[in-house]
């Protein structure tokens, strides 16, 4: 049987692509290796919303040349974020000449067609589209997990913060009719899964004819057999009161919210085009945590924005101690080609940048800490997903708050919901006894 090995680099988005990859791949004929050595046909999933995932690309790309020198029939593959953006393509043809395919995020589907045409025609082939104004549905999909999936809602975005590429990888902002998604987690759901991540750029902006997101919500919390819904990413902006009140009458919705703020400085949000203050960001974490008392807040942070001083950064570490958040994903201003930011003049210095980002990563684990601590003698209810990544002895699984619970059980409870009593805790996880 031929083989197949994909690496993706990136955000959910790209690992649901990577599924469906996978998915018209096997429905081909194709098995899964992890092994680059031992396959036909080799993936990469590239992301572009920092320079550091580029890096990591061309790091991987350069990698391959050995396979397709060891065997000629050996097809090298790339897609994803990075191949929306001309200036990537031909340095890849100018560099990488031996790469078969390169295809972007739009037309996914047309892989099949792609790799048919290299094998008989034995010629390389691009395609690559600016957008696609339709949702191509129906693809098959071979999932990474088996009790918890991903489900894209909304595909693109139209917000173009100044310093993001997004908008110009993944296009303008669609989504799936409510009835599409609602099938495939019915369909889900009787395959085992437990839990869905509902995914979109901005899930806020879900919009079929007069559903809306929070009504989506409520749609999909009446599956029989589902137990949780969970979602990803959400724009302080959109984040309307219905949302907010979805939390009170949806009782699948776990008690987690990610919340990206990006910046807790007025004058940075503004230039980053966010379109919201950090008084309007506070005031919608006070709605939910009135409505939910045991919500999880995570967020994204970026420190070192051109022209941030040390008064705007100072703001945001006020915001996440005012937030307390559970968890932060926190990154240094990366300059992406092709985006407002990139051409302003007040760019920060890398040492400036660093030191910024140390103090922020300190506070940001305080405050992490400080959350677990609150679970201790408390009981939660986990997914199990696993074994432990350090100890087989011990299971690992999430609760409803996104929180790592480590226990000691059997494979038995794998996929199972079980009630965990929390007895230790550190920054990054908890550790329990059933
Ligand atoms: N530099 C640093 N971080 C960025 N992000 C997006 N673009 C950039 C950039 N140019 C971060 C944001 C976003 C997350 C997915 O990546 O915080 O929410
Ligand atoms: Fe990028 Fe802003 Fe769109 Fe998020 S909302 S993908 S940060 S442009």
């Amino acid at each position: 049987m031929k083989q197949f090995n994909i690496q993706t680099l990136g955000c959910q988005m790209n690992e649901r692509d990577s599924e469906t990859i996978s998915g018209m791949l096997t429905e081909m004929g194709y098995q899964s290796t992890e092994s680059k050595k031992d396959a036909d046909i080799a993936i990469i999933n590239t992301c572009s919303v920092r320079e550091n995932a580029d890096k990591r690309f061309f790091g991987m790309l350069g990698q391959l040349k050995r396979y397709k020198n060891e065997n000629p029939d050996f097809i090298a593959c790339v897609c994803g974020c990075m191949m929306q953006q001309q200036h990537i393509v031909d340095e890849v043809k100018k560099k990488y000449p031996w790469v078969d395919i390169i295809f972007g995020t739009h037309n996914i589907h047309n892989f099949p067609t792609l790799l048919k045409n290299v094998i008989e025609q034995k010629t390389a082939q691009i395609e690559i589209l600016e957008d696609y104004d339709t949702v191509v549905e129906g693809l098959p999909s071979k999932r990474l997990y088996e009790h918890k999936a991903f489900v894209n809602i909304t595909f693109g975005c139209n917000n173009f913060c100044t310093y993001c590429i997004v908008p110009f990888t993944r296009g303008r902002e669609k989504s799936r009719k409510a009835d599409d998604v609602v099938k495939e987690i019915t369909r889900l759901v009787k395959d085992g899964v437990k839990e869905v991540t509902l995914l979109g750029q901005n899930v806020n902006s879900y919009r079929d004819g007069e559903i809306t997101f929070a009504a989506l919500l409520k749609m999909i919390n009446e599956i029989d057999g589902l137990k949780r819904i969970k979602f990803m990413t959400s724009h302080p902006k959109d984040l309307s009161d219905d949302v907010i009140e979805a939390y009170r009458v949806c009782d699948k919705l776990c008690s987690y919210i990610h919340l990206p703020v990006q910046s807790g400085s007025d004058a940075v949000l503004k230039k980053m085009n966010r379109k919201y203050t950090r008084e309007h960001y506070m005031s919608i974490i006070e709605k939910i945590k009135a409505v939910r008392e045991d919500i999880a807040i995570s967020t994204d942070i970026i420190v070192g924005f051109p022209g941030e001083t040390e008064e705007d950064f100072e703001d945001t570490l006020k915001v996440v101690e005012d937030a307390c958040y559970d968890s932060a994903f926190t990154f240094i201003y990366s300059v992406r080609k092709g985006t407002p930011a990139e051409k302003y003049a007040d760019q920060i210095s890398e040492d400036v940048k660093h030191e910024r980002f140390n103090r922020l990563v300190e506070l940001v684990n305080d405050c992490s800490y400080k959350n677990n601590e609150k679970y201790l003698g408390k009981t939660l209810e986990v997914l199990v997903e696993g074994y432990s990544k350090n100890d087989k002895e011990y299971l690992m699984g999430r609760s409803g708050q996104n929180k790592l619970v480590n226990f000691k059980g059997d494979a038995s409870l794998i996929g199972e919901l079980v009630k965990v009593k929390i007895i230790d805790f550190n920054t990054f996880a908890l550790q329990g006894e059933i």
